[in-house]
């Protein structure tokens, strides 16, 4: 293809990747933003393709297709609750390929440069080696802790701060050993001494981080695979990939800060670990409750719910758990149909991933009109009958206001124990991820609903429909 024509495919691949983040960025547009995205990438890959000079095809096919189907397979398969692994997977591609592609660009063949320019592609391939090293490991670490083969507990060896610092000056010092190296012979052993000093680095510093901030660092991760991906963009000369590697850089670095924000964690104090419990047990040393809880059943909660003038429901990782979002829609039919104002109000970091809530009410047809975002809503739960959490446990825990000493002090919650009455629904008294007490539980207007949110919705359902 005419090197024009491949100028010209690159440059709308690159707005439509740019359309595309800003598609993402609202819950109305965002199927559209993710359409740009596929069709940039069909262009990027086509123009590509085109653009090999005395390519071997056959080699490519044998790469291109498994890929594609095996991506394909794994996409259409995965469950919502199982996207970071695959997510963190993925990173992980991408780390390897930067590394693959910084060994075969220094040994293999190489245009006449001059010095200045030589140093410069040097220091490009030793740093796409080093991120890359770093995002592979860390990423396949992060993908094990998700996944729950290994713990998500932090792994902290003793002085593990000092170990990064000498590892990292020990990195340094092998980056300036490749750059004065007189040949590829020589330049060759600094490069794998730093591939697996670097790899080793990125074991070390996600073993250390908790289950907790585990998706904060896979999207860190992501921020580094997209840097990765800009240095073999450099690499390979190819101003496409510098592009879109710094598009996903620079998202990735954006969404790590906000997440910090919605968990109130400094992202320092997320890198250097230490925090975190695994999700999901109980919040004390028994399990058993705290102090006195007033539970209802599905019919009472059906008739609460149908008195009410006005509802919010706060969704939490429980209602992604069980898959109730479908027979949730249902119940709200009802309630609209019988007058009830009803909000639905998504805290920044509700579930397990971001826009986690925002997909499963999207999935069920929930109108975007009617979903709001924490601050939008939580000066209304004082005016508000019921506020009905489902499934949710960290994001409405007063403690973050009340108590200075809690992990999760100072992270913004939704106030639903402001409302006439606040219905809880969850199996048990179990913890949230956070793996803290929720003294909601315990308040004089929370009425607990125990059981699977999808079960106990279809109860509901029944009740209401009966
Ligand atoms: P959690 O605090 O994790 O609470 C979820 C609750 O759902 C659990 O207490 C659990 O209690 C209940 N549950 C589980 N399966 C259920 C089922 N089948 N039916 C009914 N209930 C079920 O969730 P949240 O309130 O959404 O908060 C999210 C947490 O994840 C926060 O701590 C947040 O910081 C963390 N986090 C999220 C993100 C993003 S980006 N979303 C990023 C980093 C960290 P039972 O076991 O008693 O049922």
């Amino acid at each position: 293809m005419n090197q024009s024509l491949i100028t010209i495919a690159y440059i709308a691949a690159s707005a439509l990747f740019i359309l595309s983040l800003g598609g993402l960025s609202q819950q109305s547009t965002a199927r559209r933003g993710n359409l740009y995205g596929i069709l940039g990438m069909l262009i990027a890959l086509v123009a590509t393709v085109f653009a090999m000079k005395d390519g071997n095809y056959a080699v490519l096919a044998a790469a291109l297709i498994p890929g594609l189907v095996i991506g394909a397979i794994l996409a259409a398969r995965v469950q919502m609750t199982s996207m970071p692994e695959l997510v963190a997977m993925l990173h992980s591609f991408v780390g390897l390929a930067a590394v693959l592609v910084g060994f075969a660009t220094y040994l293999g063949p190489h245009k006449a440069m001059s010095s200045g320019e030589h140093t410069l592609h040097l220091v490009e391939i030793f740093l796409g080696v080093a991120i890359g090293s770093v995002t592979f490991t860390g990423s396949v670490i992060a993908f094990l802790k998700l996944r729950g083969t290994i713990g998500g507990k932090p792994f902290m060896l003793p002085g593990r701060h000092l170990i990064n610092l000498i590892m990292l000056i020990a990195t340094v010092a092998l980056g300036a050993a490749f750059l004065m190296s007189p040949d590829t012979a020589a330049g060759q052993w600094p490069l794998i001494i730093a591939t697996v000093l670097t790899g080793i680095l990125g074991v070390h510093f996600i073993m250390a981080i908790g289950g907790a901030d585990m998706p904060v660092v896979v999207s860190m991760l992501n921020s580094y695979s997209g840097w990765a991906a800009a240095a073999a963009g450099f690499m390979l000369g190819n101003d496409l990939l510098i592009i879109t590697g710094a598009l996903v850089g620079a998202s990735g670095a954006i969404l790590s800060y906000i997440m910090c924000q919605g968990m109130n964690r400094s992202f320092v104090s997320v890198m250097l670990g230490g925090f975190g419990t695994e999700g999901g047990t109980p919040s004390t040393a028994t399990g058993e409750p705290q102090g006195e809880v007033h539970s209802v059943e599905a019919a009472g909660a059906a008739e609460l719910l149908l008195d009410a003038k006005k509802i919010i429901i706060v969704p939490g990782y429980g209602l992604a758990v069980a898959q109730a979002q479908h027979s949730l829609a249902e119940v709200c039919k009802i309630l609209k149909e019988k007058g009830v104002e009803i909000k639905f109000a998504i805290h920044p970091v509700a579930g397990r991933l971001p826009g986690h809530m925002n997909v499963l009410l999207a999935e069920a047809n929930i109108p975007y009109d009617i979903v709001f975002e924490m601050d939008e809503v939580n000066d209304d739960f004082p005016t508000t009958d019921v506020a009905w959490v489902i499934g949710a446990n960290d994001i409405v825990n007063p403690s973050a206001m009340d108590d200075p000493g809690s992990p999760i002090a100072g992270m913004p919650v939704l106030h639903v124990w402001e409302s006439r009455t606040c219905i809880v629904m969850k199996r048990g008294m179990a913890s949230g991820y956070a793996g803290v007490d929720n003294p909601l539980f315990y308040k004089d207007n929370t009425l607990m609903l125990f059981g699977d949110a999808k079960k106990v919705v279809d109860e509901i359902l029944t009740a209401m429909r009966g």
